[in-house]
């Protein structure tokens, strides 16, 4: 399974589509909005006492450079934002959403200069020119692997190894496990050597990635348990005929969640950042599920709700291995597995928060 050409959100706007789905998501960059705010201020301040006016900022929060530019008296800065995704992402309705998102900054806040490119290529491999970046954000993306762990992809020895699983789960054994841990670490400080040379010095980066408080990987909290339930409903299509126990055994998630730990070890590896903080919180599978208040999602169950924001993000992956006959069936015995589960326990993901200056040499 190349990772690149299978994974991507569920395009346009229809009832199973991210744009639809992602309550959570953006819940996430609510929460770390604060975050945001001060890497920006950072890079401004910072810019400004080198009389060097950032020229390239992150596409979030524009309201912040207006503040900071205003206190300082220096000029709204141009703006270079670049997006980046997979290619198979749906650029085309990005940039049909920008003209509103861009709207109010410019009226408002006069801020005409602003240049927005797509660029489509994967995050583990440079995307950027020496030196053109003073502040990169990543959302919830950081978490999927640039492939299955090695060892573990389909037609490999150890591809079965994990057995009724398709992540690691309290059954795994350890070279399941081991193999995950070291495609986390290959392919973290993969990220972080290719934006080194991309980021100018002093310049700052805000990660939030899923990921996990424990240092044990097979702990319930760390979004292991959605991988859980969701083998658990394939389990469940097993008996009825729908899919081969194989085909399970044979499905590795190219995911992992870190915890903190590992995310210092790659970084003081790889060497040319410094984390300034990294904090872990925790947000509820159903989170997203109040604040939206259509009245097909009044009828749904609570589980179900939740299935539909995982199938958003993970069914281009599963519909590659599994088929796409069986996705309805699936993520509807998902969610009512998904109800039982939260009806006993507080089910959250742990999401990591890193921000990390770029070293100035
Ligand atoms: C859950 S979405 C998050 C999107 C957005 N940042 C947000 O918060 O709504 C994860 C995104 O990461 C992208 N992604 C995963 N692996 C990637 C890689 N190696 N390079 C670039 N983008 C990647 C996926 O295509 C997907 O759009």
């Amino acid at each position: 399974m190349e990772v690149r050409q299978v994974l991507h959100m569920n395009n346009g706007e229809g009832e199973t589509s991210y744009a639809k789905n992602s309550n959570i998501q953006r819940k996430i960059i609510s929460m770390t909005n604060s975050r945001l705010k001060k890497a920006i201020l950072n890079i401004m301040c910072n810019n400004n006492n080198n009389k060097n006016v950032p020229e390239s900022i992150g596409v979030m929060d524009l309201d912040i450079i207006d503040e900071t530019s205003r206190k300082s008296g220096i000029s709204f800065p141009e703006l270079r934002i670049s997006l980046n995704d997979l290619p198979g992402n749906d650029f085309n309705d990005i940039f049909r959403s920008l003209p509103s998102i861009f709207h109010k900054v410019e009226e408002e806040k006069g801020a005409e200069n602003c240049y927005v490119v797509g660029v489509p290529g994967s995050f583990y491999g440079r995307l950027f020119p020496q030196k053109s970046m003073h502040f990169v954000h990543s959302s919830s993306s950081l978490h999927w692997l640039s492939q299955v762990p090695l060892g573990l992809g389909t037609n490999n020895v150890m591809s079965s190894l994990n057995k009724g699983k398709l992540y690691i789960s309290h059954t795994s054994p350890s070279d399941v496990i081991n193999a995950y841990v070291s495609q986390f670490q290959n392919d973290f400080s993969t990220f972080l050597r290719s934006r080194s040379p991309e980021i100018v010095p002093g310049g700052r980066m805000l990660l939030s990635l899923m990921g996990r408080s424990s240092i044990d990987p097979t702990i319930e909290d760390g979004c292991y348990y959605q991988w859980e339930l969701l083998a658990n409903a394939l389990s469940n299509l097993v008996s009825k005929d729908q899919v081969e126990e194989e085909k399970i055994d044979s499905f590795n998630a190219p995911y992992y969640a870190a915890c903190p730990e590992e995310v210092k070890i790659a970084v003081e590896n790889e060497g040319s950042f410094m984390i300034d903080r990294i904090e872990t919180f925790e947000i509820e599978w159903d989170a997203s599920i109040s604040s939206n208040s259509s009245d097909e999602k009044i009828l749904l169950s609570t589980g179900q709700q939740v299935a539909k924001t995982i199938r958003a993000v993970v069914e281009s992956m599963v519909e590659n291995h599994f088929g796409n006959e069986i996705m309805d069936d699936l993520f509807s015995v998902y969610g009512d597995l998904v109800d039982d589960y939260i009806y006993k326990k507080r089910a959250v993901y742990v999401n990591l928060v890193v921000s990390l200056k770029r070293k100035e040499y």
